[in-house]
C-alpha cells in the first residue's frame, strides 16, 4: 500500500506529526497493539511550560541544562522551551481540560504544579492523569480527520530501504516499513515518500520499569539496523518513586507528590534522608540525584523500599490533587492521606535515541524521528521532569512542517520486494523467547542500573553477545511474531546502551560509574555509528 507519509507510533509525538501533515497529505499511522498502548497514555505529572508571571524562558532553559548536566544542545533547549506556550495553546484548542485555579483578580489561570529540578511552578496538568487526557484529545482529532488512517495491531519489523527495492539502487533512502499484521500473521510492505518513527522508548530492557509492555526500543533498533546513528543511549533515566508492590510492578507515583510537599523517609529510622544527599534541593533535586539517594539508602540499610509520605497535608488536598493515585492505592489497602507509600526507583525514560536535527531529520534520507525514540539534544545527561511530552509536541510539529516544506523534493517510492517467508517455519520453541526476555531484563537491571562499574558492563556485554547468536538464529528460522520482533529489538537496545556506557569514561547525569566517578571538563555526546 502506498501513502504520502507513514508514521510509526500513535502516542503524543506520532499523532502531533500526523495532525500537522494531514491538512495537505494522506497519512498512515501504524501502531503495535492498541492505539493507546504507548507511554503517553500513562503520563501523570504534566507538561512543562513558562506560563507564570514570575517565570522566564531563561530559567526553564537553565533548569533543563542543570538537570542535563551540561550535555544538552543549547540550540535545541531554546527551540523547545520557547515553543512550549504555543504547544499548550494547541492542546487547549484540541480540548485538553487542563486544571485551572482562581487568580488574585477572581479570574482563572491554568494551575501549575511543581516537580524536581524546576525553579518555578510550571507544570500544566489534568489532575494526575495528564497523559490520558492528552492521548484522548489527539486520538479524537486524528480519528475525525479524513486524511489520517489509523492502523492498530501492526508490529513494524524493519525499515524498507534502498536494498529492498526491486531494482536494487543501494541507496540509504527509506521508503517505509515492513509490518506484521498481528491478527493474520501476514507481513505487509507499507511504502511512502516519507517515514516518521515515533515509537517511544526502550524502558522494558530493564526488569523494573514504569514504561508499558511495548517500550522495547523498536524504532531505535530499526533505525540503527538501517544505518542511522544513535546517541547517548547510556543515559537511561530511573524515576525515584515507583510503587513497591509485589503484584503491581510498574505503577508510578508522580513527582508532583514531592512537588506538593511529599517527604522521602527511611522506614528504619523514620527520618527524612535527602538532607544527606542534596541539602538545598532536598526531595526536589533532579531525578538522577534522588534516585541515587534512594538506591544508596536501600543498599546501606538493606531495605526493600523507602517511604514517600504526604500524609501531613490535609486529606482533601491530597485527594483533590492525586485522585488517580489515591484510588489505585486505596485498592491496594494504602490510604495515602494517612499512611506513607512504599517506593523504589525504576527505569522510566530513554534519554538517548536516534540522532535528529531541529527538523526531526535523521541521517537517512526520507526518515524522520520524533519523541522518546530520539536524541534531539533537549535532555542531555538527564531529562528534566515534564519536558518529554513537550518534546513530542514541538518535534511532532517541526517534522511535519519540514516534510510539507520539502514535499516537492521527495520522490515517489519505487516497487519493493515482498517479505520473504520461503525459508522460515512456525516456531516450536516459544519458551526461548520468554527465557531470553527475562534474562536480558534481569542482567540489565543488575549490571547496567543506577550505579555501574566497567566489570559489570563487560559482563552484560558478554551475555549480549551470546544471546545475539541465539536470537539471530531463531529470527532466521522462524516466522516473526510480535514477541520475537520485540525480543530482537530489546537485545539490540541493550547492546547500544552497554556499548555507549562503556564509551563514557566519566560520571555525568544518569551515567554513574564507580570506575570513573569524576565529571570531565568537556561534555561530549556518545555517538554510535552503525
Ligand atoms: P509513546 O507514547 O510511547 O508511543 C509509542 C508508539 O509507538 C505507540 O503507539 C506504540 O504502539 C508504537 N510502536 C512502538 N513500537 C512499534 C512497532 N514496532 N510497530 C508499530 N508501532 C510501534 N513525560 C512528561 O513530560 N510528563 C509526564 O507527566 C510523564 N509521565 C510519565 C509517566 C509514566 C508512567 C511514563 C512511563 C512516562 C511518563 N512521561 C512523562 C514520559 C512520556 O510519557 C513519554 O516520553 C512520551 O509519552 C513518549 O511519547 P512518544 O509519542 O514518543 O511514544
Ligand atoms: C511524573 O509524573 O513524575 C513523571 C513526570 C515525567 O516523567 O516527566
Amino acid at each position: 500500500m502506498i501513502h504520502d507519509v507513514i508514521i510509526v507510533g500513535s502516542g503524543a509525538a506520532g499523532l502531533t506529526a500526523a495532525l500537522g501533515l494531514a491538512e495537505k497529505l494522506k497519512v498512515l499511522v501504524l501502531a503495535k497493539g492498541t492505539l493507546t498502548g504507548g507511554s503517553t497514555a500513562h503520563a501523570q505529572g504534566g507538561i512543562a511550560a513558562v506560563l507564570d508571571a514570575g517565570d522566564t524562558f531563561e530559567d526553564h532553559i537553565r533548569d533543563t541544562m542543570v538537570a542535563g548536566a551540561g550535555l544538552n544542545r543549547q540550540e535545541t533547549v531554546e527551540f523547545v522551551i520557547e515553543r512550549a506556550p504555543h504547544a499548550i495553546d494547541r492542546l487547549i484548542e484540541l480540548g485538553v481540560p487542563f486544571n485551572t485555579a482562581k487568580n488574585a483578580d477572581g479570574g482563572e489561570n491554568l494551575h501549575l504544579t511543581r516537580e524536581g529540578g524546576h525553579s518555578h511552578r510550571r507544570i500544566v496538568h489534568v489532575d494526575d492523569a495528564t497523559g490520558w487526557a492528552v492521548q484522548s484529545a489527539l486520538l479524537k482529532a486524528a480519528e475525525d480527520h479524513p486524511n489520517i488512517t489509523l492502523l492498530p495491531g501492526r508490529s513494524c519489523i524493519d525499515l524498507i530501504t534502498g536494498r529492498h527495492e526491486l531494482r536494487y539502487s543501494g541507496s540509504g533512502r527509506v521508503w517505509g516499513v515492513y509490518a506484521l499484521d498481528e491478527a493474520t500473521g501476514k507481513v505487509e510492505a507499507h511504502t511512502a515518500r516519507a517515514t516518521v518513527l515515533a515509537t517511544g522508548g526502550a524502558g522494558r530492557v530493564y526488569q523494573f520499569s514504569t514504561a508499558p509492555r511495548g517500550a522495547t526500543g523498536d524504532g531505535i533498533a530499526m533505525a540503527w539496523r538501517a544505518g542511522a546513528r544513535v546517541s547517548n543511549m547510556e543515559m537511561m533515566q530511573f524515576h525515584p518513586t515507583c510503587l513497591y508492590n509485589l503484584e503491581v510492578k510498574n505503577f508510578l507515583i508522580t513527582e508532583a507528590v514531592r512537588g506538593e510537599g511529599g517527604h522521602l523517609i527511611n522506614p528504619r529510622s523514620g527520618k527524612r534522608f535527602m538532607e544527606f544527599y542534596d541539602p538545598e534541593r532536598l526531595e526536589l533535586a533532579p531525578r538522577d540525584v534522588v534516585a541515587r539517594a534512594i538506591d544508596s539508602e536501600i543498599k546501606r540499610f538493606g531495605l526493600d523500599y523507602v517511604h514517600l509520605d504526604i500524609s501531613h497535608q490535609p486529606p482533601e488536598f491530597v485527594r483533590e490533587h492525586f485522585p488517580t493515585i489515591y484510588e489505585k492505592l486505596m485498592g491496594l489497602g494504602i490510604d495515602m492521606t494517612r499512611q506513607p507509600i512504599p517506593v523504589v526507583p525504576a527505569q522510566h525514560y530513554t534519554c538517548g535515541g536516534v540522532l535528529i536535527d531541529l527538523t526531526g531529520r535523521t541521517d537517512l534520507p526520507g526518515l524522520y524521528a520524533v519523541g522518546e525514540c530520539t536524541e534531539s539534544g533537549l535532555h542531555g545527561a538527564n531529562r528534566l521532569a515534564s519536558n518529554s511530552l513537550l518534546e513530542c509536541f514541538v518535534f511532532g510539529e517541526a517534522a511535519a512542517a519540514d516534510i510539507l516544506d520539502q514535499w516537492d523534493a521527495f520522490d515517489a517510492p519505487p516497487p519493493v520486494k515482498a517479505w520473504d517467508e520461503s525459508r522460515v517455519t512456525n516456531s516450536d520453541e516459544e519458551v526461548i523467547i520468554k527465557q531470553n526476555w527475562t534474562e536480558i531484563r534481569r542482567f540489565m537491571w543488575n549490571y547496567v542500573g543506577i550505579v555501574r562499574t566497567t566489570k559489570r558492563l563487560e559482563r552484560a556485554q558478554h551475555r549480549i553477545k551470546l544471546l545475539n547468536h541465539e536470537v539471530e538464529d531463531y529470527y532466521g528460522h522462524f516466522r516473526v511474531t510480535t514477541d520475537l520482533i520485540e525480543l530482537r529489538n530489546l537485545l539490540q537496545s541493550a547492546d547500544l546502551i552497554v556499548r555507549s556506557a562503556l564509551h563514557r569514561h566519566e560520571s555525568r547525569g544518569l551515567h554513574y560509574t564507580l570506575d570513573y566517578p569524576e565529571t570531565l571538563p568537556e561534555a561530549r555526546d556518545t555517538v554510535l555509528v552503525p
